[in-house]
């Protein structure tokens, strides 16, 4: 069994989750965790399952993840398929279901993908690693929805027993299609 984890990634939450369920799978399949940006040579077909992960920055995933998604819908909608978003919406859990989550219910809209399962995850806010302009527009926008403002501070939200819960099931898609 072969499995590929794609990721979109700015500030390494969503490629730490994508290595992380690698390592949930490893006793199931062999997982090859790709950067989205970097995945044109990737062939899907040599897998059998795959699942993509990205995050949100200023309310939008990375353009990359569109554009691969248009390229392949035609082949991951053949493959059992899986997708996770990441943002910091979903610190609060009533936020954090592809139906309540604003950003994975609107991407799963306008997609010609379906994938078999999505999930949303909590991410990481680390102040002291952003540029100032970002500092403050997070801060700002941390005010506005009663969150962490204290710029000293990186808080990591990803609840992990969750996303170990997302690998498992994922792990069972493929073992249910391949027996
Ligand atoms: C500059 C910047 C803009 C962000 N914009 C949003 C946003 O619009 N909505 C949101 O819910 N989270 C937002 N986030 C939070 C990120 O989605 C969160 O930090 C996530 O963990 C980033 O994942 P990554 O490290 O894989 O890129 C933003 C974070 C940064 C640094």
């Amino acid at each position: 069994m072969k499995a590929l984890i794609l990721y979109s990634s700015r500030d390494g939450q969503t490629h730490a989750i994508a290595s992380y369920i690698a390592n949930e799978l490893k006793e199931k399949c062999s997982c090859d965790v790709v950067d989205l940006a970097h995945a044109e040579r990737v062939d899907l077909k040599s897998y059998d399952q795959v699942m993509i992960g990205a995050s949100i920055r200023y309310g939008h995933f990375n353009p990359v993840l569109d554009k691969f998604v248009k390229k392949h819908a035609e082949t991951l909608n053949r493959m059992p398929s899986a997708f996770f978003g990441v943002n910091l919406t979903a610190r609060k859990p009533e936020k954090r279901t592809p139906q309540t989550n604003a950003y994975v219910r609107k991407f799963l809209l306008a997609s010609p993908w379906e994938p078999a399962m999505c999930g949303v995850f909590a991410g990481a806010l680390r102040y002291p690693r952003y540029r100032w302009f970002d500092k403050v527009m997070i801060q700002l926008i941390m005010r506005m929805t009663g969150g962490e403002t204290d710029t000293r501070k990186e808080v990591e939200y990803t609840d992990w027993q969750q996303v170990a819960k997302f690998a498992e099931d994922f792990g069972q898609i493929s073992y249910k299609k391949s027996h």
